[in-house]
C-alpha cells in the first residue's frame, strides 16, 4: 500500500504542480522523441525555443528524414552535440524505412533506434505509449536515491541498472508517463543538488533521507 499511496501523492502534486512545457501539449512520440533529445545536454529554458522552431522546420518524422544535413545543421546550432541531431536523422529514415513511417510503439523496438538509449527509450515508451518503463537520468537517481536511501555511486554507471530497477519497481502502472515527468519535475526544479527540500516536498512522507534527518547524505556521488 505504500508504494500506491506514494505515487497517489506524487501524482497529485504532478497534477496541481506540473510545469506548462510545450512538449506536454501534444506527446506524439516524435514530440517526446526531438524534446528528450534535446533535453539530454541542455536546460529546459534554452530547449524551448529550439523544440518549437526545429518543429515548425521539420514537422513530421518524414521531414527528418529528407532534410538536407545544411539545414539540419542550422536548426541545431547552438545546441551542440551535433552528433544528436545525426543520429536522429539516421533513426528517422529506419522509421520510414523499416516501420512505414509509424513511430515503433514498445521500449524494446525504440531502444533499438540510434541514438535512443535506456532513458530515452522509456521517456517516449512512457509518454507517448504508456509502457511502464522508468526514465532514469541523473535526476531521477538523485530523487530515488534520498528516496529510498540508497548509497550506491551514482556517478558510476554500473550503478545505474539498480536506479532503472527501482523505478521499474516505483511506476505508476496506470500514469507511467505522468509518473516520470513528475519525477522529473520534482528533481530538476524542486530538489536541488545539495538537499532536497523535505518540508515542501510532495514526498516527504515517503523519503527516508528526510525520515531519517540525513537530507545531505544522498545521494552518493564521487567526482568523475
Ligand atoms: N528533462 C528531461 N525530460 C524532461 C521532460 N519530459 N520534462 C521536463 N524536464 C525534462
Amino acid at each position: 500500500q505504500t508504494n500506491a499511496n506514494f505515487q497517489a501523492d506524487l501524482l497529485t502534486w504532478y497534477d496541481q504542480n506540473k510545469r506548462q512545457l510545450p512538449w506536454r501539449m501534444d506527446p506524439t512520440p516524435y514530440h517526446v522523441w526531438v524534446s528528450e533529445i534535446m533535453l539530454q545536454q541542455t536546460q529546459v529554458d534554452t530547449v524551448i525555443p529550439y523544440y518549437q522552431h526545429f518543429l515548425q522546420r521539420f514537422p513530421t518524422i518524414e521531414s527528418l528524414a529528407e532534410a538536407q544535413e545544411a539545414d539540419l545543421m542550422k536548426a541545431w546550432e547552438g545546441l551542440g552535440y551535433y552528433s544528436r541531431v545525426r543520429n536522429m536523422q539516421t533513426a528517422a529514415q529506419t522509421v520510414v524505412k523499416e516501420f512505414a513511417g509509424q513511430f515503433p510503439q514498445t521500449y524494446d523496438e525504440i531502444i533499438q533506434l540510434k541514438g535512443i538509449g535506456p532513458y530515452t527509450a522509456a521517456a517516449i515508451a512512457s509518454i507517448a505509449f504508456n509502457e511502464a518503463k522508468a526514465a532514469v537520468d541523473g535526476n531521477a537517481m538523485r530523487v530515488y536515491s534520498r528516496l529510498l536511501g540508497i548509497s550506491a555511486d551514482i556517478a558510476k554507471s554500473k550503478h545505474h541498472k539498480l536506479f532503472f530497477a527501482i523505478g521499474d519497481y516505483l511506476i505508476a502502472k496506470d500514469r507511467p508517463g505522468d509518473f516520470n515527468q513528475a519525477i522529473m519535475d520534482l528533481g530538476s526544479s524542486f530538489e536541488t543538488a545539495k538537499a532536497a527540500m523535505p518540508l515542501l516536498s510532495p514526498v516527504a512522507d515517503y523519503t527516508l533521507a528526510t525520515l531519517t534527518g540525513q537530507t545531505e547524505a544522498f545521494p552518493v556521488k564521487s567526482k568523475k
